[in-house]
């Protein structure tokens, strides 16, 4: 993606709730892994409220404009709490801000199954060892998430309205990814909608229609969302990339993180037409589970190595990060999430000390 460069400085973002504690593991990471790389906090979500009144401040646009890439941890605060000021708005103020102003339209999320969590996975055992990994391209900045919102009465009824709606350029822009993402791993793309019901959806599979003309080594399949909800739990195998829109990609991959066993685990990657990156867990800022050092830093090491290899071109760090997860996990260590009678569960900060350990 973005040019190497010899001291690359990367923006860190931790935000909320269980964001700050993994983030400071991935930190010891980087030290370790990728010594020469340095880095800016930022603030953001509720944590930037308290200081600023503010979600998404001035202070953090100016940093994340002069970064080579973002690391992001959480935002957002408990359930009960959402129409506080500070957390009122706060993922809509913060995060999807923030991909907006990045111009983030492409985000990229991998399920990746390990063979020794074959047990906490909630698959039967031959289903769960046909898989390797799905990767799911989820559209980013357009859909119902970017439409107009309103609320207004009729008749004095108060009625809520979600404009969802794309362009061809917008469909086009992720088709193209996906598209080169399946040409180099098995050729096989399934594109997901509800062109059944929805005119969005139509022209979406129009569109990928369109593209898959220039990959005749890519075969392209169409299915409707609801059908692939029910797949992913009956034959998650036949799966290799999936695209989709914003909406269906949000609901499906927290769905197909839970396949290898715990959405603490599964990272993303989102860019921009320029190839610029930010880096966060696919899951939320957890309020329930922080400050008690039991969070899975996986999903944290792992959007840590998507950035050194996609932004800062260090392929060898991203791969040492990711071979030692995978190490610590056939050692027989687990976190809470993913605790068996038989392993060692261990806090976030005592599994990132046996990561650190083979690195
Ligand atoms: C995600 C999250 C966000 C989303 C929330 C926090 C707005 O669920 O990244 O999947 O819906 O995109
Ligand atoms: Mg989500």
């Amino acid at each position: 993606m973005s040019e190497a460069k010899n001291k690359p400085h990367i923006a860190v973002l931790a935000g909320d709730g269980i964001g700050p504690e993994v983030m400071q593991q991935a930190l010891r990471v980087l030290h370790k892994v990728a010594p020469e790389v340095t880095y800016s906090h930022g603030l953001i979500g509720g944590a930037a409220y308290v200081k600023y009144q503010q979600h998404f401040p001035t202070a953090t646009k100016k940093l994340i404009n002069q970064v080579d890439a973002v690391l992001f941890g959480s935002v957002g605060g408990p359930i009960e709490a959402t129409d506080s000021p500070q957390w009122l708005n706060c993922e809509v103020n913060s995060i999807l801000a923030l991909r907006n102003h990045l111009n983030l339209s492409v985000n990229v999320r991998p399920a990746k199954f390990y063979s020794s969590l074959a047990n906490i996975s909630p698959l039967k055992n031959h289903l769960f060892n046909a898989c390797d990994e799905i990767l799911i391209y989820r559209e980013l900045l357009g859909d119902i998430y970017f439409g107009d919102k309103r609320s207004f009465k009729v008749d004095g009824q108060v009625v809520a309205e979600d404009v969802a709606s794309y362009n061809e350029a917008q469909i086009k822009t992720i088709a193209l990814q996906a598209f080169e993402s399946a040409a180099q791993r098995s050729g096989k793309l399934t594109s997901v909608d509800k062109a059944n019901v929805l005119e969005t959806s139509r022209l979406w599979r129009q569109v990928f229609n369109q593209v898959a003309k220039d990959y005749p080594q890519v075969e392209l399949s169409h299915m409707l969302v609801d059908n692939c909800a029910m797949q992913l739990i009956l034959n998650p195998a036949q799966f290799d990339v999936i695209a989709t829109a914003n909406l269906f990609g949000d609901i499906l991959s927290d769905a197909a993180s839970a396949l290898p066993g715990s959405l603490g685990m599964m990272p993303s990657a989102s860019f921009n037409d320029k190839g610029f990156g930010l880096y966060e867990p696919s899951g939320g800022s957890a309020p329930d589970i922080a400050n008690q050092d039991v969070a899975n830093p996986m999903a944290q090491l792992l959007s840590l190595a998507m950035l050194l290899r996609h932004s800062l071109n260090k392929d060898a760090a991203a791969s040492a990060i990711e071979q030692a997860i995978e190490q610590v996990l056939a050692s027989g260590f687990r976190t809470l999430d993913i605790s068996e009678s038989t392993c060692q569960t261990l806090g976030t900060t005592a599994f990132t000390d046996q990561v650190l350990k083979q690195l």
